[in-house]
């Protein structure tokens, strides 16, 4: 923990200011970098842990049960994929799309379950402020090996419903981590409420429509069996599955895709946007894709309808809601018009999303 994230941090049960305690130990060679300690609040007296240099902010007494257990579980799967790729950086600019490297720049940005760091490292080279990234588990030990001591980046163990910090952010966002939370909305309000006035937020959820037959056909699989399995078990059955996968979509899939462009009346394939889409990385990530499908004890699928009232909820007006690789959203929206306005202007009118989408009934699905 460096020295710096000391003003940003806040006590988890009263928002009171969190003190480092004078025994803790930093590295030999950079007293500014605590690897361990105890951080007391002013006002409750409450203490926390500072442990292999990240702070502990997780309440069990106050963070819901079953996100804890989710985050158990991702934790193991960041252990067990831990690997950097350059290509993330392109796949984290598609999933967050209209915020691009620019908007990133001078910001103070709040990352709300940032597994294994390779997002908090691609918001700090795109000279962010500073980046705080956060997870429920152990997830942040993966993120601190990864980027815990490039400059501006804070990892921190918290739970976004119960954030220690104050209303500071310019851009807080979270992606493909809502929808694995007990509650997504209240996740989404409580991260909007750490943003300050004119601040921005943004986050990318799976989507209920287009999703039936994960919802059908797999979902109950990963219940009933795949999410209960060891994780070197977990590993093999996913390599299994990973492997016929990643060979229709490299030599299926993306041809035929490309043929398209050419022979417009051969038709789309199912689910291809978003086959095309992970065909374009290496079979160690496909693998890791199909791992933590299979691991997830809790996945929710999100109406857009629903999607867009979280926003409203969080007194946000007229988010932009994107559908990616038509089978999740993306939303953004800040309180500052030009921001509004300028990123309206990047996105393309994608006016085939209203008329492909049929109404679901519920606006949500929760598995799990
Ligand atoms: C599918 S992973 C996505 C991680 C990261 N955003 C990425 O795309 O690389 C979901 C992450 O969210 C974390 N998570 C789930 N519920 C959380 C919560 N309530 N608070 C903080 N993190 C949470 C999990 O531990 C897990 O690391």
């Amino acid at each position: 923990m460096k020295l710096s994230a000391l003003g940003y941090l806040s006590c988890v049960h009263c928002s009171g200011v969190l003190e480092l305690q004078p025994d803790h130990v930093a590295l030999p060679d950079d007293n500014s970098e605590v690897i361990a300690g105890t951080l007391r609040c002013r006002s409750c007296q409450r203490q926390f842990a500072i442990e292999r240099a990240v702070p502990r902010l997780v309440d069990e007494a106050v963070s819901s049960t079953t996100d804890i257990r989710t985050g158990l579980t991702f934790a193991q799967a960041w252990k067990t994929f831990p690997r950097m790729d350059e290509r993330y950086r392109r796949q984290f600019f598609d999933w967050v799309n209209p915020v691009d490297p620019d908007f990133l720049k001078g910001k103070l940005v709040l990352e709300c379950g940032c597994g294994k760091g390779r997002h908090a490292k691609i918001v700090s080279e795109c000279g962010a402020s500073a980046v705080f990234a956060v997870d429920i588990g152990e997830a942040v030990d993966v993120a601190y090996d990864n980027v815990g001591r490039l400059p501006g980046v804070h990892v921190v163990q918290a739970d976004i419903e119960n954030l220690p910090f104050n209303r500071d952010f310019d851009f807080a966002f979270s992606v493909g981590v809502l929808h694995h939370m007990e509650s997504p909305i209240k996740g989404f309000l409580s991260m909007s409420s750490k943003i300050r006035g004119d601040g921005s937020v943004c986050a990318w959820v799976y989507g209920l429509e287009n999703n039936w037959w994960i919802i059908r056909i797999i979902n109950p699989v990963r219940l009933a069996i795949t999410s209960k399995l060891k994780p070197a078990t977990l590993k093999v059955v996913s390599f299994l599955v990973a492997a016929p996968l990643f060979a229709l979509c490299r030599w299926f899939v993306l041809p035929w895709k490309a043929a398209r462009q050419k022979f417009h009346q051969l038709p789309p394939l199912f689910y291809e946007d978003y086959l095309a889409y992970i065909a374009r990385f290496d079979f160690t990530e496909v693998h890791h894709i199909v791992f933590d499908h299979l691991a997830a004890p809790v996945a929710n699928y999100v109406a857009r309808q629903y999607f867009e009232t979280w926003f409203e909820e969080a007194g946000f007006r007229q988010p932009i809601i994107r559908w990616h690789n038509r089978n999740s959203w993306t939303g953004f929206s800040s309180h500052n018009p030009e921001i509004m306005s300028s990123m309206r202007s990047k996105l393309e009118p994608d006016h085939s999303v209203r008329s492909e989408l049929q109404r679901p009934s519920n606006p949500v699905q929760r598995t799990g």
